[in-house]
């Protein structure tokens, strides 16, 4: 998502300015740029990729000056390139905007503007607005973004700036976050706090139809009818951290309670108004996918558990057989891979050593890499054939959450993608999953809504030494997951069992009050794993069950049973993972230990 700031005052705009978008990385973008006065001109950079292509240019050649505007922009029209990153400018460079949004009505404005002879330089809808300020231009910055507000349709929040008047910065919200912090004789806006509180904690919150306007000194809030809205500023108590934390104690329980909002995001963006899956940074032709005659997905940890289950679902739809391994072994096992294979690589940070070696291995092979990751321009991304970002924005916790769901949501679209490409499932099937898919961001909210029972789960699991997680089919997969985030954090041991596997071994292990997460929605095996909670509840274990809403006869073999609302069986696992993620946040809690910052774990691994 695209993130602005804007500064005016006695500062170094640029720096203030990195620093605010430095912020605003967590938003996700493509490219980045910034413009500042300087010596009587509108200095302006702009660069696809990360903020340190950016950065490194303005070492190189210092930007100075004490009014500018910075933008990170996430592409909806036209390519992530230099020069369809913001600020757009007028044709002569005397006015620059930057825009967060979308301008429904670019084409008719761009039209009309080329009518006027304004040459466009861009496919985006955001430079209209730079020539529109223009045309209306005539000595009174802050009238001409006025009549260009009246032209345009959509969402946006604005900045903007002109060379003719080194004192003044205009700011616009409408639809759009924008925040706007008032230090010392300055005025910072930005998309969202955490880009203004190391300046000032005094912030208006500006409404939506509001204009913000500084000026010699002065700053006003405006309506679009141009009345004067008299509003007070709002002192922060909060630093820094808490700001990112977005009033959640811990980053990890933001990120569980951001996951209807992130797989909404991972979804949608590459649907299209037809319905139909479009994934435009994985080039893979009907032809080429039909030539591929066998798919590994390599990853580690919750990623790899991601990957189990894509593979579930690439199996069930595309007819491929696949390989799901962990990163580590895989890299030493020499695996059969030539280039009728895709290796598919699932990756949060895209940094993870032992993934990035997989990768180098398999193109040195011949295959064709494809990677699911978080971290635009990462390692993995930049040296894959094929991308798919998950769009889940910064996952700062250790304990992997909002990643390893929109990681499951990505690979089943890729997997309906190639399946609807190939012919090995019906539209009607396809449209049917895509539509259940659609309905997981309002049923992860439900399923966020029995957090207390989460927690009291948890104070009634968290003094036990051990706890087992079972599961048949596909929820054995994301019993490993559910293990892994109660050991991660709150340090008790626990381990995954396939359910069918306890009567070989581990049900020696079951005493009294043994806590069971026994996880029950696959329908054709519901009635298999409740044997499996009975063979553990007669030795004494404390049964804790989810299950999907319809299968209340579950009631009768677990002790507490934490329900999900129903859905497909293969789309359950992104429902059923919530409860265990919290369970296991409140036992860390409980216990004391650093959740965002377990022992011995570091965020990514980059090294073997
Ligand atoms: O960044 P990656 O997805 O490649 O990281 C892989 C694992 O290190 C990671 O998923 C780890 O298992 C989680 N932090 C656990 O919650």
């Amino acid at each position: 998502m695209c993130g602005i700031v804007g500064y005016l005052g006695k500062r170094n705009a640029a720096d203030v300015i990195m620093d605010g978008l430095a912020k605003l990385e967590y938003r996700g973008y493509d490219s980045a740029g910034i413009a500042v006065l300087s010596d009587k001109k509108l200095d302006i950079r702009k660069h696809s990729g990360k903020l340190a292509v950016l950065a490194e240019d303005l070492a190189k050649d210092r930007m100075e000056g004490n009014l500018g505007i910075g933008h990170t922009r996430w592409a909806t029209h036209g390519e992530p390139t230099d020069v369809n990153s913001h600020p757009h400018f007028n044709k002569d460079k005397s006015i620059a905007i930057v825009h967060n949004g979308i301008i429904e009505n670019y084409m008719e404005l761009r039209e009309e503007l080329v009518e006027d002879g304004v040459e466009f330089l861009t496919q985006t809808d955001s430079e209209s607005i730079a020539h529109l300020v223009d045309k209306y231009y005539e000595g009174n910055l802050l009238d001409a973004v006025k009549k260009t507000l009246n032209r345009l349709r959509g969402a946006y929040a604005l900045g903007v700036i002109a060379k003719d008047s080194p004192n003044e910065l205009v700011a616009v919200r409408k639809d759009c976050p924008l925040v706007a912090g008032v230090g010392n004789g300055e005025l910072i806006v930005a998309s969202d706090v955490t880009a203004i509180l190391s300046y000032t904690k005094d912030v208006y919150y500006l409404d939506n139809g509001e204009i913000i306007h500084a000026k010699d000194g002065k700053i006003k809030i405006y309506d679009f009818e141009g009345n004067e809205v008299q509003k007070e500023t709002v002192h922060l108590e909060m630093d820094l951290e808490t700001a990112s934390k977005g009033g959640y104690d811990y980053f990890m329980s933001k990120e569980v309670h951001e996951q209807p909002a992130v797989i909404k995001e991972t979804l949608e963006r590459r649907i299209n108004d037809e319905g139909t899956i479009v994934l435009d940074s994985i080039n893979i032709t009907k032809e080429e996918l039909e030539k591929i005659n066998r798919i590994y997905i390599v990853a580690c940890g919750t990623a790899y558990h991601a990957g189990l289950l894509g593979k579930h679902a690439i199996e069930q739809f595309v007819k491929v057989p696949v390989i799901a391994d962990i990163a580590s072994e895989f890299r030493y096992a020499d695996p059969i891979i030539d280039e009728n294979s895709l290796v598919i690589l699932v990756s949060q940070s895209g940094e993870t050593a032992d993934t990035l070696s997989v990768l180098r291995e398999a193109k040195k092979k011949g295959a064709r890499v494809l990677s699911v990751t978080n971290v635009v321009g990462s390692s993995i991304a930049r040296e894959s054939d094929d991308v798919f970002y998950t769009w889940a924005g910064p996952e700062i916790s250790v304990a992997s959450t909002k990643a390893y769901t929109t990681q499951i949501v990505s690979l089943y679209m890729i997997a309906l993608d190639f399946a609807i490409k190939k012919g090995s499932i019906s539209r009607a099937y396809y449209d049917h999953v895509l539509g259940k898919m659609l309905e997981l961001p309002s049923q992860v909210k439900e399923v966020l809504k029995g957090e207390q029972q989460c927690k009291s789960v948890a104070e009634k699991l968290y003094q036990s030494a051990s706890a087992f997680y079972l599961g048949r089919g596909i929820d054995c997969s994301l019993a490993m997951e559910g293990a892994l985030k109660l050991k991660e954090i709150s340090y008790i041991h626990a381990e995954a069992f396939a359910a069918g596997e306890l009567k070989h071994g581990t049900i020696a292990l079951i005493e009294k009050n043994t806590p069971v997460i026994a996880i029950a929605t696959q329908e054709k095996l519901f009635e298999k794993i409740v044997s499996n909670m009975q063979e553990v509840r007669a030795r004494g274990a404390y049964v804790i069950s989810i299950a999907e809403k319809h299968n209340t006869s579950v009631e009768n073999t677990a002790d507490d049973v934490i329900y999900i609302p129903n859905t497909d069986d293969i789309l359950a696992p992104i429902l059923a993972v919530v409860p265990m993620q919290l369970i296991a946040y409140y036992a860390s809690i409980l216990k004391g230990c650093d959740v965002d910052k377990p022992r011995n774990l570091a965020k990514s691994v980059t090294v073997e």
